[in-house]
């Protein structure tokens, strides 16, 4: 794909603001609707029909004909799956400047950043369309006179959540695993950024998909997303979002039917520097692990470890990175940071900075507000942060860096495990043993060596602990929308 050269168009046309229910566009049925905000500005962009629990209802009933024994879909080869989600990757990549134009108006994240997410979430559907044929059970050897064998089936009607910070590639890692496997979905993009998933909504259509396999449902949590959560004939929820909101996710699973539930929640990744490591690398690294798309990154390495050897040489480089960091307009290609998603990201970003210098922490640099229009943040790093202050145990989800020191591995590890949390983890050192022993000690869902943010389709992703459960992407990740069903088979004994 490094031939693709997307450019951005500014004013991106707003080109479905409705419902996609049976392969087309609908008005909600309440007739509401809700605006979505321009973050760079602040200003409306447009309104979007309010989806609610009638809505869901119809999404779901059009699922359930969608997923009869004998549909269309039930139907067809496996193969035809995989080829059907590939011509969905190939209408993504042909509209991909106009979706990454149209991501960076509704989410404010840079154009550059809008591209990777969708050339990401290309490979992801790509990588799940080859997967469509070879999803097959085993012959079982069982004791006794029987022929045993498992079926691998779809889960069925799969709720899918998904949040605002990478709102094209969280839609894409949740419908390619659910759509190979053979399932139909019904998907709540975030309120905050609903544009690109409607018109993927379309590509759907234009790709052949039948009628009722993918629903598009927007509108609110506690109601659309409630809705799907606690829809007794919705067989699974898949969520990615707040730890908070998983529980209450996790309940309403409970609560109704006991939908299977995946969840990929907050962090508050270590990310472990020694003093043996490569410092321009482990800087550089460690300032992006951080910043990346304005710190909205759930894997964001927002607990910078640093031995005490090294740690003002790297307060020093930290500080040099953030000043270079240029926020501002994210169709801009100079922009590295455009602004946080909506005004309560950015009250919220503000408090904790401020608890941190309360608690007693140095602000080395940032720690306000950029500009007095729109959400931006200023890149802010923070020195003398010790394991309790909030900045250190409170997901902050903006462009926020804790610089904490620490003396030895035995120690660090404990500090790291000190957390809720447990989604990502880096270590930087040159030193192979340190390296292992801290990939075998930390309790985390992904641990990174001499790198940061390296997240691939055909591996696994998701948390210990509070971080989520389950996975999402590689063979684990089809794993979670896959029913296995056992079959066994009485055989006569007449002529063995
Ligand atoms: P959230 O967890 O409330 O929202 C994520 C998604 O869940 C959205 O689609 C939302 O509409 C939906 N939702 C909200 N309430 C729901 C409910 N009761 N039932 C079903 N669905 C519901 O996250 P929010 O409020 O946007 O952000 C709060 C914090 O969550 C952030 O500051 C950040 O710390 C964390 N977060 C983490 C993300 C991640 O990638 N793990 C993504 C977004 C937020
Ligand atoms: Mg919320």
């Amino acid at each position: 794909m490094a031939d693709i050269q997307p450019e951005a168009i500014r004013n991106p046309e707003v080109k479905f603001t409705q419902i996609f229910i049976n392969n087309e566009f609908v008005n909600s049925a309440s007739g509401k609707t809700f605006p979505t905000f321009n973050p760079t500005t602040g200003e409306k962009i447009t309104d979007v029909q309010e989806g609610d629990k009638a809505d869901v209802d119809i999404a779901v009933e059009s699922a359930k004909a969608a997923f009869k024994p004998g549909s269309v879909w039930r139907r067809m080869d496996a193969s035809r799956r995989g080829k059907l989600l590939w011509k969905l990757a190939d209408l993504i990549e042909r509209d991909i400047s106009y979706l990454a134009s149209l991501e960076t108006l509704d989410n404010g994240k840079p154009f550059q950043g809008s591209v990777g997410d969708i050339l990401f979430g290309i490979n992801v559907i790509r990588y799940y369309a080859g997967w469509a044929d070879k999803i097959q059970g085993k012959t079982i050897p069982v004791d006794g006179d029987y022929f045993c064998y498992t079926r691998h089936e779809p889960v069925g009607i799969c709720g899918q959540i998904i949040p605002w910070n990478y709102p094209i590639t969280m839609f894409c890692w949740k419908i390619a695993p659910a759509l190979c496997a053979g399932n139909v979905i019904v998907v709540k993009p975030a309120e905050q950024t609903p544009l690109t998933a409607l018109y993927l909504g379309s590509l759907f259509r234009e790709a052949g998909f039948p009628t009722g396999v993918v629903s598009i449902v927007p509108g609110y949590g506690p109601t659309a997303g409630a809705a799907i959560s606690e829809h007794p004939d919705i067989n699974k929820v898949a969520f990615t979002g707040s730890t908070e909101i998983g529980k209450v996710i996790m309940a309403a699973a409970a609560g109704t039917n006991l939908k299977r539930t995946t969840l990929e929640l907050g962090g508050k990744s270590p990310n472990v520097i020694f003093a043996d490591s490569d410092l321009d690398i482990a800087s550089a690294w460690a300032h992006e692990a951080v910043m990346t798309n304005m710190g909205q990154c759930c894997i964001a390495g927002s607990r910078t470890f640093v031995q005490e050897e090294i740690y003002d040489e790297f307060v020093k480089r930290s500080v040099e990175a953030a000043k270079k960091r240029s926020v501002g307009d994210p169709f801009d290609p100079n922009t590295k940071n455009g602004p946080q998603i909506d005004n309560e990201q950015l009250g919220k970003i503000l408090e904790l900075i401020q608890s941190g210098k309360d608690e007693g922490a140095t602000c080395e640099i940032g720690g306000a507000r950029h500009g007095d229009k729109g959400y931006f943040v200023e890149p802010t790093v923070f020195s003398n942060v010790t394991d309790n202050m909030r900045i250190a145990r409170e997901e902050i989800f903006g462009p926020v860096q804790q610089l904490i020191k620490f003396k030895t591995l035995e120690e660090v590890l404990e500090r790291a495990n000190d957390t809720a949390y447990g989604l990502g983890a880096a270590i930087f050192t040159n030193d192979l043993n340190k390296a292992l022993a801290f990939a075998n000690g930390i309790k985390a869902g992904t641990v990174w060596v001499n790198c940061y943010l390296a997240v691939n389709a055909q591996a696994p992703f998701g948390g210990f602990k509070m971080s989520g459960l389950g996975r999402e992407m590689g063979e684990y990740g089809l794993q979670q929308y896959i029913e296995v069903k056992n079959v066994v088979v009485k055989v006569p004994q007449k002529n063995s």
